[in-house]
This record gives structure tokens, C-alpha cells and sequence, in this order.
């Protein structure tokens, strides 16, 4: 049997395959609540056969939306209309996961298809911005405010709470997202962080929000349930954060029970040079697997199931994240099972376009 299609247990959590709908920001929500297009977006990879859905970055608080329609999980409000969504991808045979999210200095922006750009505090919708230091993302951007001690613990215990949202809501997964320049990340990076406390300085000091936050995570997401952390693990910027800080805080992250350190890279410097291309940040993951011994993910431009075996079988990856194939094909999983020989089973309602199997 391919690796790909091969399940994989992380504690107590069976996948029926190694593929990963990653998580991708769909800008339809009012609130923060989830919407029928979260239902069927997410809905249509699970009968496309994804081991796991994982949502787009759903916000903490109001603040840590990237825009006014990002999905939400900072309000009870917002349980029923995930757990409807929970539900169907199990019914499914598939594995629910939640990225929790706050932008940090990135947010407060209009979405992509109305511009993209900041909206200031003074404008309708918009908000002031937190961040570790008050450096703004790019020159047509706001200063952030510098976040205080206390509003340091308010994020950690919104993180905690959401972190019981999900579960109620019926996840099985969760993700803490420390990647593309957004607060955690900002925290993590000496580019964005210039705090002289003990939340900044040292690389001791720069991953101390993110390990708070596992921790308060942990406290209440249960035993039985995989833990996530998705990092850029560089910065791709002299001075940033580096593939070294990256394995060194895979290494802490695993002695706190992170189960995947999801690898994507860039996101927090507007200038940076990325060298893009296929299968361009598998490098980091198998880097990461190797040296810190924890598993990973890998991400970045895989459209292909012959790509994604390859992956596993040089043994750069536990998990194989796409994003975008997603979004041309939903039932990515039953035509790369086709292309790989497998024979797995469709959903029933689909049986009679199967294709037939040439072995
Ligand atoms: C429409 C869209 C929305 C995205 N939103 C998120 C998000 O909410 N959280 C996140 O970590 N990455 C997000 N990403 C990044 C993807 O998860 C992925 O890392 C990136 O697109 C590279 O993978 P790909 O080449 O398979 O698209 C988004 C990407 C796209 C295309």
C-alpha cells in the first residue's frame, strides 16, 4: 500500500490517510460564524476523501481577525455552526481540525477581493492593532500597539477558551498558528519583536507567548487528541528567524506534547525573497522531522500524488498539507488513491463514477 493512503494513529486519533486539507481563509463570515459555505467548502473535501480538514484560521478574539469576515471561535455563538460542520466530516469518515488564530499587527484588513488593504481604527470596521513592538508589517501599514503584560495573558486565556470551544464543537485536531507573520510569529522573530521583557530578547524570552500559549492549550484540550503548531521556519530574511530556531523549538514543542510541527515559511517581512517553486518548503519539514525527532507536516506548493508519496517515502513528512489543489479539486484524495493504484472506497453516493482500477 502507498504511504499516502496508509492511515496514521497520533495519539488516540485514527486518519485513514495522509492528506491534509490545509487551512485556508475563506472571508465569508459575519461575526465570526461559520456559514453553508463553510459547510459545503469543508464538506466537499471530507467526501473528497481528506484524512483531515482543517479550518481556515479561525480568531481567538475580534481583534486577531485578519478582516471583518474571518471565522471566529472567540464567543459561544459561534459553537453550533462548527459543530453542524464537525459532524458531517465525520460523517464522512474524516477528521475534523480548527487552526486557532490572532493576526497581531495583521490585522484589520479588508479581504483580498475588496482590496486587501488596512482598515484604520478610525474607519468603519476597522480596529486598533496588537502586536509584541510597535513596528508596523509595511510602510502602508499601521503602527501596532505594543501589547502589555496583560494583554500578553488576555491572548493566552483567549486561546485557552477557544481552545474549549473547539472541543465542545466536536474538533479533534487543533492547531496553534505561529506562522505568516502573524502574532505568534511576530513574537517569535526578532524582525518584529523588539520588547525588552521577559517576551522578547532572547530566544528563550521570543518563544515564551507561544509555549504559554501550548500550555494553557494542553490544560484543557483532551489527552487523547493530537496538538499542532504550524511555524514559518524562516523568515527568509537576514536577521529574521531561522531553520536552526525552528528545529530548536520543534525540540521544546515536543517536551510539551506538540504532536506536528506543520512547516510553511515566510509571512513577516514585506520584502522577503522567497525562492518558490514545487515542494519548495518540504526541505524545512524533513529538517525539522530529522533533528528534532517530532513529526511534521509538510506544505507548499504539492499538487500531486506521485509528489506527496515521494514525500513520505524519502521520509521528509508524516502529513501532506495542500492548499490551493484543494481549491481546482475537492476529491484530490480519490483521484491521487486512483493514480496510485489504491482502490479506496468512494462515498456510496458516488459509487457509479468510480473509476475502474487497472492493476
Ligand atoms: C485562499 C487561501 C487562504 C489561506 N489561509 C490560510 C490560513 O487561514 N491559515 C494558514 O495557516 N495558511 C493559510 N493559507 C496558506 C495555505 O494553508 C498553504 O500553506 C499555502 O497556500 C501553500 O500551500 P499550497 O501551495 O498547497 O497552496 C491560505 C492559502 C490560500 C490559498
Amino acid at each position: 500500500m502507498s504511504l499516502l493512503f496508509s492511515p496514521i494513529t497520533i495519539r488516540g486519533i485514527q486518519l485513514k490517510n495522509r492528506i491534509v486539507v490545509s487551512p485556508m481563509c475563506q472571508y465569508s463570515s459575519e461575526n465570526g460564524l461559520a456559514t453553508d459555505w463553510h459547510l459545503v467548502h469543508l464538506g466537499s473535501r471530507a467526501v473528497g476523501g481528506a484524512g483531515l480538514i482543517i479550518t481556515e484560521a479561525a480568531a481567538v478574539s475580534p481583534e486577531g481577525r485578519i478582516s471583518p469576515h474571518d471565522l471566529g471561535i472567540w464567543n459561544d455563538s459561534h459553537i453550533p455552526g462548527l459543530k453542524r460542520i464537525t459532524q458531517f466530516i465525520n460523517q464522512q469518515g474524516s477528521i475534523a481540525g480548527i487552526q486557532l488564530a490572532h493576526a497581531g499587527r495583521k490585522a484589520s484588513h479588508h479581504r483580498p477581493w475588496d482590496g486587501g488593504k488596512a482598515i484604520t481604527s478610525g474607519e468603519a470596521n476597522g480596529w486598533e492593532t496588537v502586536a509584541p513592538s510597535s513596528i508596523p508589517f509595511s510602510e502602508v501599514d499601521p503602527a501596532p500597539l505594543t501589547l502589555t503584560k496583560e494583554g500578553i495573558q488576555n491572548v493566552v486565556a483567549d486561546f485557552q477558551a477557544a481552545t474549549r470551544r473547539a472541543v465542545e464543537a466536536g474538533f479533534q485536531v487543533a492547531e496553534i498558528h505561529a506562522a505568516h507573520g502573524y502574532l505568534l510569529h511576530q513574537f517569535l522573530s526578532p524582525l518584529s519583536n523588539q520588547r525588552t521583557d521577559e517576551y522578547g530578547g532572547s530566544f528563550e524570552n521570543r518563544i515564551r507567548l507561544v509555549l504559554d500559549i501550548v500550555e494553557c492549550v494542553k490544560a484543557v484540550w483532551p489527552e487523547e487528541y493530537p496538538l499542532f503548531v504550524r511555524i514559518s521556519a524562516t523568515d527568509w530574511t537576514e536577521g529574521g528567524w531561522t531553520d536552526d530556531d525552528s528545529v530548536a523549538l520543534a525540540s521544546i514543542l515536543k517536551s510539551k506534547g506538540v504532536d506536528v510541527v506543520d512547516c510553511s515559511t515566510g509571512g513577516n517581512v514585506a520584502h522577503a525573497r522567497i525562492p518558490v517553486g514545487p515542494g519548495y518548503q518540504v526541505q524545512f519539514a524533513e529538517k525539522v522531522k530529522k533533528e528534532a525527532q517530532i513529526m511534521t507536516g509538510a506544505v507548499g506548493l504539492i499538487t500531486d500524488a506521485n509528489q506527496a508519496e515521494a514525500i513520505l517515502e524519502q521520509g521528509q513528512a508524516d502529513l501532506i498539507l495542500l492548499a490551493r489543489e484543494f481549491l481546482r479539486d475537492p476529491y484530490f484524495p480519490l483521484h491521487a488513491a486512483h493514480d496510485l493504484g489504491e482502490d479506496i472506497a468512494w462515498p456510496l453516493q458516488y459509487e457509479r463514477a468510480k473509476p475502474k482500477m487497472h492493476k
